[in-house]
């Protein structure tokens, strides 16, 4: 029987180690002609969007033109006003239903001219008003590695499901939630002491670190397609 491979010299992944979990691997941050233009939304906290902001100060070529959020006063528009960026408020309580608020969304960002729409913690179903008018053009950021655990509470679903590797996943928006073409991914793994928090916190890490990555790349494509 062949010996197994010397693997001693492996240590066990820890601390830093974890950033190299990320598919497709980082590599140089593309330039394009001219910045990439794009919209984003958000509902919550809004890191991720803050994230991204931050991306476009370093090596993601791109602007926000703007930044739309369903929730007046939630953390994504208070950094917003920090941050010197555009953000509209589109209540959704304001559209007897979702089409009528996806038609607003669009309005926004025809207006604002963006190559790209980021939903960066958006949480509202969209509707093929705005996946039509973005098709292919309409970045989604999911807490877990789809397939696994689509829809609400993602990490929740892990931690119920004892699974001992979760992540995160950066894939355009079709008319399935939670299903359309993966663009990256990062794997996160569920330590003996997580709570929700804890894991919540150490995915978000990671989708800081993928989201802009998936812009980037997709950017090329839209780029090329002009
Ligand atoms: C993120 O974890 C994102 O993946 C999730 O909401 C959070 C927003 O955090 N999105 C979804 O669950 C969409 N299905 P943030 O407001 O701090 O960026």
């Amino acid at each position: 029987m062949p010996a197994l491979s010397n693997t001693s010299h492996r240590k066990p992944m820890v601390g830093q180690d974890l950033d190299a979990l990320v598919t497709p691997a980082q590599g140089d941050w593309p330039r394009y002609t001219t910045p990439l233009r794009l919209g984003v939304m958000a509902s919550g906290s809004g890191s991720n969007f803050e994230a991204l902001f931050a991306a476009t100060q370093q090596h993601l070529d791109a602007t926000i033109e703007v930044l739309v959020v369903n929730n007046p006063g939630c953390g994504a528009q208070l950094r917003a006003e920090r941050l010197g960026v555009d953000c509209i408020v589109h209540d959704h309580r304001q559209y007897t239903n979702r089409e009528d608020l996806d038609s607003a969304l669009v309005s926004t960002f025809e207006a604002a001219q963006v190559e790209g729409v980021v939903m960066a913690g958006w949480m509202r179903i969209v509707t093929p008003v705005l996946i039509g008018a973005y098709q292919g053009r309409l970045i989604n950021i999911h807490p877990s590695l789809l397939p696994s655990f689509r829809g609400l509470d993602a990490v929740g679903q892990a931690l119920k499901a004892g699974v001992r590797l979760t992540g995160c996943t950066a894939h355009i928006v079709t008319a399935e939630v939670d299903t359309g073409p993966v663009i990256a991914q990062a794997a996160v793994p569920v330590m003996d002491n997580d709570d929700h928090q804890s894991l919540s916190e150490r995915i978000h890490r990671q989708e800081h670190r993928i989201l802009p990555w998936a812009v980037a790349l997709k950017g090329r494509d839209w780029k090329a397609q002009g």
